[in-house]
């Protein structure tokens, strides 16, 4: 008979950035569908208030971290995550060119990001579940990053919404609270305790 294997004590293989070109390529895409659909719009779905801490986990090239940086001010902190440096070394140009101190990006090679666990109010993950191969280490760096109480703001992106609707509830880590079309809101699932053997 097979035993089932916990994937969380497995090694993880490591997560690979898109070529230079491949990512400047997806900034001028950005730049053309931009045009036609803000991409703030996404902005208004997210529960965001002054003083919060985002996690914008596979920022790009920051289309959501300047915008959520100058909303939730100078109390809040945005930490733009990313494995591309080129997506990193773009935040920090847009931060500085408008003299934002509230981001720290930080680039990452790995599912570990070495933020503090329980940091974040809200961790973003937008257009990049299509990207990762580990989606098990994945929820689970999201899942030890955010507060208790912390949310999880996910986008489908590339990939078909059901789909991505179902890895991440496989996991068991979050449940969802709320749906609007491609946009989902998740809450991280209380752990389940071991019950003791008497
Ligand atoms: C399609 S872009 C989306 C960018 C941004 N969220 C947006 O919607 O504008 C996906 C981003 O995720 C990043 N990414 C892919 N795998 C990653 C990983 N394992 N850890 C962190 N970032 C990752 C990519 O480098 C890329 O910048």
């Amino acid at each position: 008979m097979l035993t089932p294997v916990s994937t969380t004590n497995m090694p993880h293989k490591k997560p690979k950035p898109m070529s230079d070109w491949h990512f400047r390529v997806m900034v001028w895409l950005y730049k053309l569908t931009d045009l036609f659909s803000n991409p703030e719009r996404h902005l208004e779905k997210m529960p965001l208030r002054e003083g919060m801490v985002v996690v914008d986990y596979g920022c790009g090239p920051g289309r959501y971290t300047i915008p959520i940086a100058e909303l939730i001010g100078p109390q809040g902190k945005v930490f733009a995550v990313d494995i591309q440096p080129l997506a990193v070394k773009l935040v920090k140009e847009k931060a500085a060119l408008r003299s934002l101190a509230n981001i720290e990006s930080v680039l990452v090679d790995s599912f570990d990001t070495g933020i503090r666990a329980s940091t974040a109010d809200m961790v973003l993950l937008i257009d990049t579940v299509h990207l990762i191969d580990d989606h098990d280490a994945l929820f689970h760096e999201i899942r030890r990053i955010l507060k208790p109480n912390g949310l999880l703001f996910m986008d489908s992106g590339h990939m078909k919404t059901e789909r991505v609707k179902q890895i991440v509830e496989s996991t068991g880590l979050f449940t969802l609270v709320e749906q609007k079309g491609q946009d989902m809101l998740l809450t991280k699932e209380p752990t389940k305790e071991k019950k003791k053997v008497r």
